[in-house]
């Protein structure tokens, strides 16, 4: 079993270059297969989601090749064939599969999304989309079949302003007679990277990045070359571990904008943050002011930071207290931090967190995000070696951690 190993104690000097974002590619890959001509993407990260992803279109007939970190797939051969166990349980996004087989054959049968399960995640909004557009939905031994015989615009209200549910069903509705509008769509970054996707291969959206999308479905897609946004996440995990080793790091390629929301909380602790261009310097200091952080949906404080920022909390002289709006107990990661010395109590949504001094121990990242989390507290124990296990979940969505970590003064590295 492979694990990280961590000397800690060093502050995080450099530049570090953030790849494409996970959560776009994720649902770019997929995207392709609306195309009928050839589709390339730029700027890829290369994690093991976008590696499984680019399997499963090669299963259903596509042909995928790499040069570098940009993906060329021809998806003019694929077909919609009945995916109900193997790669699609291997990352949650293969829920994207529905929208995009949908969208182009008007059938599709996908087993259950796996993925990191640090809570039961449904996808009930997703279906309701798909049914709203004419398809019939049912339960196909434990796979999720959908089928319409003509996909029918419609409107479309979410409950709650779901990535993945916008992202699905702006899929689908591309290829559906009519118009289509999400209301209270979600507003992330990557749903304006899925969006100008499809706009460039011949889809008319407009809205994404706003409440209400509106979507006019066109009778072909065809193939297009896209570049892909920076991964918002990585470069908020690489700030917060140069703030939390007191560190003097200039985050590159990046959008500013993007990080806003984590840029105001680490000023808020009293950590420097200069902006230039597509870059931001993060400038650690000795000493951290306690603070409130609520994760939200975007353009609030992202989830998926979370759990790297409680690592970061436990340097702050006071109580902090950190709360998800977004999953209702994404903290599985705590008991393992605690383990480490981190005083943190769990109340509901919330967690408690006091100024704690860390110590090196033997963690098991149970998620992506909890891996972060715990590569992070290593960083700043100074006596002994931690040990992180669940680097198969680290490695789903950050390209070259340790090799990064590195070159930026850290003593880390796999076993
Ligand atoms: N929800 C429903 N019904 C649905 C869909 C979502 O109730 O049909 C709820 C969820 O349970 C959750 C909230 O709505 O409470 C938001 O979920 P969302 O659908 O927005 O999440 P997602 O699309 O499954 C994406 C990212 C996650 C990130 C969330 C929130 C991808 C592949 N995943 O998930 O990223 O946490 O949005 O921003 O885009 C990660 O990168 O580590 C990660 C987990």
């Amino acid at each position: 079993m492979e694990k990280i190993m961590i000397q800690g104690g060093r502050p995080l000097r450099g530049t570090v270059q953030i790849s494409g974002a996970k959560n776009s590619a994720v649902a770019l890959v997929p995207a392709a297969i609306l195309a009928e001509t050839k589709v390339v993407l730029e700027n890829l990260p290369v994690i093991s989601d976008v590696e499984t992803y680019s399997e499963i279109l090669a299963e259903l007939g596509g042909d995928v090749s790499w040069d570098g970190n940009t993906m060329h797939i021809d998806p003019s051969r694929m077909i919609s064939i009945p995916m109900h166990n193997g790669l699609v349980k291997k990352l949650r996004a293969s829920y994207y599969l529905m929208g995009a087989l949908l969208g182009r054959f008007g059938e599709a049968t996908i087993g259950m999304p796996g993925g990191c399960s640090f809570e039961p995640r449904p996808i009930d909004q997703h279906i309701k989309g798909f049914e709203a557009l004419g398809a019939t939905v049912t339960n196909d031994h434990g796979s999720i079949h959908i089928y319409a015989k003509e996909l029918r615009g419609a409107k479309v209200y979410l409950d709650v302003a779901s990535v993945g549910a916008t992202i699905n069903i702006m899929l689908a509705a591309t290829r559906a007679k009519g118009i289509t509008t999400i209301e209270n769509a979600a507003k992330e970054p990557e749903i304006i990277d899925v969006a100008t996707l499809l706009n460039a291969m011949g889809a008319k959206i407009k809205g994404a990045g706003t409440g209400t999308i509106r979507i006019e479905g066109v009778d072909s897609l065809h193939g297009c070359r896209h570049s892909i946004i920076p991964d918002r996440i990585q470069a908020g995990t690489y700030m917060i571990a140069a703030a939390a080793t007191r560190g003097n790091l200039l985050v590159d390629n990046i959008i500013p904008k993007h990080m806003e929301a984590l840029t105001a909380k680490l000023e808020e602790m009293g950590v420097e943050i200069l902006e230039s261009g597509e870059s931001l310097r993060v400038i650690g200091k000795e000493n951290y002011e306690p603070i409130d952080v609520k994760a939200l949906i975007y353009p609030g404080f992202a989830t998926d930071l979370q759990s790297p920022m409680a690592s970061l909390l436990t340097q702050a002289s006071g109580v902090s207290m950190l709360t998800d709006y977004v999953y209702s107990n994404r903290f599985k990661y705590v008991p393992e931090l605690m383990r480490m010395g981190a005083k943190i109590r769990v109340e509901g949504r919330s967690a408690i967190i006091e100024r704690s001094k860390l110590h090196a121990a033997t963690v098991k990242a149970a998620d992506l995000r909890a891996g972060a989390a715990l590569v992070i507290a290593g960083l700043l124990v100074e006596d002994g070696v931690t040990e992180v296990l669940g680097v198969e979940f680290i490695d789903r969505g950050y390209d070259n951690l340790v090799s990064n970590l590195t070159m930026l003064g850290a003593e880390i590295w796999r076993e």
